[in-house]
């Protein structure tokens, strides 16, 4: 033995016959062995106790120097995060010491043989949920952090997820195929990671943004129902919900229409609820379109877990005399008010904090109005007619108590403000029903909108997304006006996933092309393979993707993808544990013809 006791040999002598989290008076009288971490260890006099920690949980551990000296001894010298092997007997603890808080609290294991596999540093945080540190110190060491119970969990329910994915859409004949991770470049609208090629110099592969133009090309080789749990790449600006690495629930379909792609996923968001937490998701998933989400919620992502809608008061304020609303609407843009529920008892300096975070936001101010029992207060009321303000309280349906929040200015502006401000209000007046889950399908979309910047029409969706018969008919004439085969799943205000019933013949997909200003000849080198696909016999198909990462963040209620990734990237892209992206050495450099 080293002197920390730990035995310097490459076996080990107590190998574990139960896991400690699934011990129970069941087991009372039984002899066993376990292995796992110390996860507290507490010297009560004489009594040593020691909660030992494997991936099922957690099991007191009893040191009497009565029934083992040499046991007692060792534990004496056991610090947190050693690795133990445990001989003892099962037994329930005594009558006021047992803890209904834990699954195991009934009983403890009185040691009569310890065994250390392995002695540990002295831990930079605690491994328990409550942790207060750092989340780059908590990347940093990974190893650690992941043995906490809320990881365990997240990423075992992460798990279920996966399975009862892959169980459903076995029994729904799908097929499962990789696609290639070194591709050429999929326009899903950011920007590509780059892999260069040695054998080739200054040429690159990129990695996929997702399998789009595999899985249509599967389904021109008859493979009618294709899917993979697939890793993407997408070179783009970090958020909570938003990783360079991901993975999506990635499907195509055959000789299907929106309803069958609906459908489908409907009942597979219902088996994946049931085996990730045993909640019955109500069927079917409800629908609203892009234009009411924009119009009621400002975002066609809306959180649907409380209130707050919104309307458009141009209408309403056509010809008031109040300038910042009559200047809004005369240089083309909108005046957008909100509903806030119970919002009447804030104070006049949170009103004006609202309307300093809509400045932030880029708002020229926010108007507030509150409706008490003799009629709408604001510091702007005098500047309404009666008639504004009567239309007002109809329009957004306020009931006494309530406060209207109002913004003016360019529509899209105002709505991304709105959406923001709306989401920020409820959370901090606690509006939102925390543990629902609040699912609907945005269909109807846009085919296109029009960049200003770069002066050029884009798909709301991707390219390779069909426009509906009727919009088909007059694309050229009015492109904004077309309409998607397009359809988004949203829940609890995130968007979980998005797919399309794709342009299956080669003359409609070119006119596309043409539309968003690819060129011939840009297009033939792009996506030559397609269009080739598309004239040897593609049958009319299409799919969706569902983030998965999301999908387990919202199931596990985390407010980020990132605890229910492993070993994910942090705001800039960097892995803290093994110091990912790093320098390379100039052999490799030369080697790829990059120096
Ligand atoms: P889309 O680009 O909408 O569609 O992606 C589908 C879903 O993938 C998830 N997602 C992400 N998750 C984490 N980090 C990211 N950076 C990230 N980007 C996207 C979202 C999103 O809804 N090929 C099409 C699908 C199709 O048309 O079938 C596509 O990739 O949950």
């Amino acid at each position: 033995m080293d002197e920390t006791g730990g035995d310097l040999r490459a076996t080990f002598r107590l190998k574990r016959t139960e896991m400690c989290g699934l011990l129970d008076a069941s087991a009372e009288g039984r002899e066993v062995v376990l292995n796992g971490w110390a996860a507290r260890r507490r010297d009560h006099g004489g009594l040593i106790f020691i909660d030992l920690r494997d991936t099922s949980g957690i099991v007191q551990v009893v040191f009497d120097p009565r029934a083992s000296e040499e046991a007692h001894r060792v534990a004496e010298a056991a610090r947190p995060e050693y690795v133990l092997g445990i001989k003892g007997a099962v037994r329930l603890r005594p009558e006021g010491t047992r803890n209904p808080d834990m699954k195991t609290g009934e009983v403890e294991v009185l040691a009569s043989d310890v065994e250390v596999l392995n002695p540990a540093e002295t831990p930079p945080f605690e491994i328990r949920d409550d942790t207060k540190v750092d989340e780059r110190v908590r990347l940093e060491y990974r190893f650690l952090d992941l043995r906490r119970d809320e990881m365990q969990e997240s990423l075992k329910l992460r798990h279920r997820v996966t399975k009862a994915t892959h169980d459903y859409l076995d029994s729904h004949s799908f097929t499962e195929i990789e696609t290639p991770q070194l591709c050429k470049s999929t326009p899903e609208g950011a920007r590509d990671f780059l892999v260069p090629s040695r054998l080739q110099p200054r040429r690159f592969y990129a990695l996929p943004q997702s399998p789009q133009l595999f899985k249509q090309v599967l389904m021109v080789s008859g493979f009618d129902r294709y899917y993979q749990i697939a890793r993407c790449f997408r070179d783009e600006d970090l958020r909570a919900d938003r990783q360079p690495e991901f993975t999506q629930v990635d499907l195509e379909m055959s000789f299907i229409d929106e309803e069958d792609i609906i459908s489908l996923i409907d009942g597979l968001l219902a088996a994946v609820f049931s085996a990730a937490l045993g909640i019955k998701l109500e069927l079917p998933v409800g629908r609203m379109s892009y234009d009411e989400a924009m119009e009621t919620y400002g975002s066609d992502r809306p959180d649907l877990r409380f209130g707050m809608r919104m309307a458009t008061l141009d209408e309403l304020f056509g010809e008031t005399g109040f300038k910042v609303f009559a200047e809004a609407l005369g240089s083309g843009g909108s005046v957008r008010g909100m509903r806030v529920e119970r919002a009447g008892s804030m104070s006049r300096s949170e009103l004006d904090s609202w309307n300093s975070k809509a400045q932030e936001l880029g708002a020229g101010g926010l108007v507030w109005l509150i409706l008490e029992e003799s009629g709408l207060r604001s510091p702007v009321a005098k500047f309404l007619s009666e008639l504004e303000l009567a239309g007002l309280r109809e329009r957004l349906a306020l009931e006494p108590g309530d406060a209207a929040f109002i913004l003016a200015g360019p529509r899209r502006a105002c709505d991304d403000i709105m959406h923001s401000l709306r989401s920020q209000v409820a959370g901090s007046m606690g509006l939102i029903r925390e543990g629902d889950f609040e699912l609907t399908w945005i269909v109807d979309f846009p085919l296109l909108e029009y960049d200003l910047v770069e002066k050029r029409y884009k798909p709301l969706h991707h390219p390779f997304t069909s426009p509906t018969d009727d919009s088909l008919r007059s694309l050229e004439e009015d492109p904004l006006s077309a309409r998607a085969r397009a359809y988004d799943i949203v829940m609890n205000g995130t968007e979980l996933g998005g797919g399309s019933i794709r342009i299956h013949r080669r003359d409609v997909q070119e006119r596309m092309f043409s539309l968003l200003g690819i060129t011939e000849s840009e297009y033939r080198t792009k996506f030559g393979f397609l269009l080739d696909a598309l004239q040897f016999g593609a049958p009319p198909h299409g799919g969706i993707a569902l983030g998965l990462d999301r999908l387990a963040m919202l199931l596990a209620g985390r407010q980020t993808i990132r605890d229910v990734i492993a070993f994910p990237k942090t705001q800039s892209a960097s892995d803290l544990m093994t110091g990912a992206p790093d320098e390379v050495t100039p052999a490799q450099m030369r080697d790829l013809g990059l120096k």
